[in-house]
């Protein structure tokens, strides 16, 4: 009887640990993308800083490396669409433009790497990619290779020249032959974008590490609101897709480009921290500001983003113009989680505005209270009750994010506590 109670103990453990097991991206991954800034620009005559080019990927390596981005955690450099020679080479292999990327793709890699960084590349697992440069179709095991053997790390594959029917599948083959290559590398799916809600999600969480679910993102802060509304208005059902190794991918962040104000970077920054996204840079780090610069390398927003836990936050307030999401983070203390509070004023118009709540308002219920850090307004964090009214004065189109954590019990109150629950007789 043991036996069978153990083996359907057993059975049940191994059926519901569906999850890629690779290892890799337990934490949201963090990077830069040239996709949404550089886009296929490949006239180097006319943009020659700007073309997909050997130099753009080099020069932002450099950027990674020297100012701080490294160090703060984002190590993924990812190379998009159009790196691609219209043809493969006489053997069938894929390979790069050979004007813009005159030594070869692994020469690239081999430099990223030196500077401590990782790499990413891009195709699709259709006969072209969005562009219409060649795809994978019918070569997934010979191009797996080719990736492995230029020491890719990340890979996201694209679905444009698919038909959506049969997508899963497709991307399951090609997985299979990158676990076969032992090289460790991130796969970053795209069917759920391509089908919508209607997409085989337990499969998105047993092949890839991070999937794209929606539209792409453009150098505006519409576009950063419509995704994030079409994130929380689905959020019942994709929230629990995203953890540990497999996560929800909103797309890039614009943060330092021609779109968003200041105010509007903090938000987007914000709001992807908190539901747990893929933080994927896509700016010219040779040209940023310092002031985007310093939101993007915020140590208390990507320590949120990266907590451990990897549980995407809640839209748990939505009140027209203020939108408040939470999200549990480390450390715990007596049980009590720690959470970030993304606080969102979607108000287009006039002066900053006021938003006053309490934390029990949101269920927290620490009887010693909590402390509080505005993670983009720096000053001491201050100490509340959670029934103590918290008053946030949040910019017109901005958000402000906020880390609360538990207050330890002192002796004394952890004594009384104790002593609650001592039997009568003493
Ligand atoms: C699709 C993707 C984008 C980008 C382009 C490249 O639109 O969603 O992120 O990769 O293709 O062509």
């Amino acid at each position: 009887m043991y036996t069978k109670i153990l083996s359907i103990f057993l059975l049940y453990t191994f059926t519901s640990v569906h999850a890629l097991d690779n290892g890799l991206a337990l934490t949201p991954p963090l990077g830069w993308m040239s996709w949404q800034r550089f886009r296929c620009i490949t006239d180097c005559v006319n943009y020659p800083d700007d073309c997909i080019s050997d130099q753009l990927f080099r020069d932002t390596a450099d950027r990674m490396a020297e100012d701080g981005y490294l160090e703060a955690g984002y190590e993924y450099l990812i190379i998009d669409d159009c790196w691609l020679a219209n043809e493969r080479d006489s053997d069938g292999r894929l390979q790069p433009n050979a004007d813009r990327f005159p030594n070869g793709i692994k020469d690239l890699a081999d430099y990223i790497h030196s500077k401590g960084l990782k790499f990413g590349i891009y195709e699709d697992i259709g006969t072209n990619t969005c562009a219409g440069y060649p795809g994978i179709d019918g070569q997934y095991e010979i191009d797996a290779n080719t990736f492995a053997e230029w020491g890719v790390d990340y890979i996201k594959v694209d679905g444009c020249y698919e038909d959506t029917a049969g997508m899963e599948d497709k991307y399951a083959q090609f997985g299979a032959y990158l676990n076969q290559t032992e090289r460790p590398i991130v796969y970053s799916c795209s069917f759920p974008a391509y089908k919508g809600l209607e997409a085989n999600y337990t499969a998105a969480v047993e092949l890839c590490n991070l999937w794209r679910n929606y539209g792409d993102i453009q150098d505006s802060w519409d576009d950063v609101k419509n995704i994030a509304n079409w994130f929380a208005t689905n959020q019942g059902f994709l929230n629990k897709f995203s953890g540990p190794g497999h996560w929800n991918d909103p797309d890039m962040l614009i943060v330092g480009d021609y779109g968003l104000s200041y105010d509007e970077s903090i938000a987007q920054m914000t709001i992807w921290t908190v539901m747990a996204a893929p933080l994927l840079m896509s700016v010219d780090l040779r040209k940023i500001e310092p002031e985007f610069r310093d939101i993007l390398q915020n140590p208390d927003a990507l320590s949120i983003n990266q907590d451990p836990l990897g549980i995407p936050g809640l839209l748990a307030w939505n009140n027209g113009n203020v939108r408040i999401w939470t999200k549990p983070i480390l450390p715990q203390v007596d049980d009590k989680d720690s959470y970030a509070f993304g606080i969102v004023n979607y108000a287009n118009g006039g002066g900053p505005h006021v938003v006053e709540f309490t934390l029990d308002e949101f269920g927290l219920d620490n009887a010693d209270g909590y402390t509080i850090k505005n993670v983009f307004e720096p000053s001491d964090p201050v100490t509340v009750s959670v029934t103590e009214p918290i008053q946030i004065s949040v910019n017109p189109s901005g958000a402000a994010l906020l880390q609360v954590n538990p207050v330890a019990p002192s002796y004394a109150s952890s004594l009384l506590r104790k002593m609650k629950y001592l039997p009568s007789i003493y």
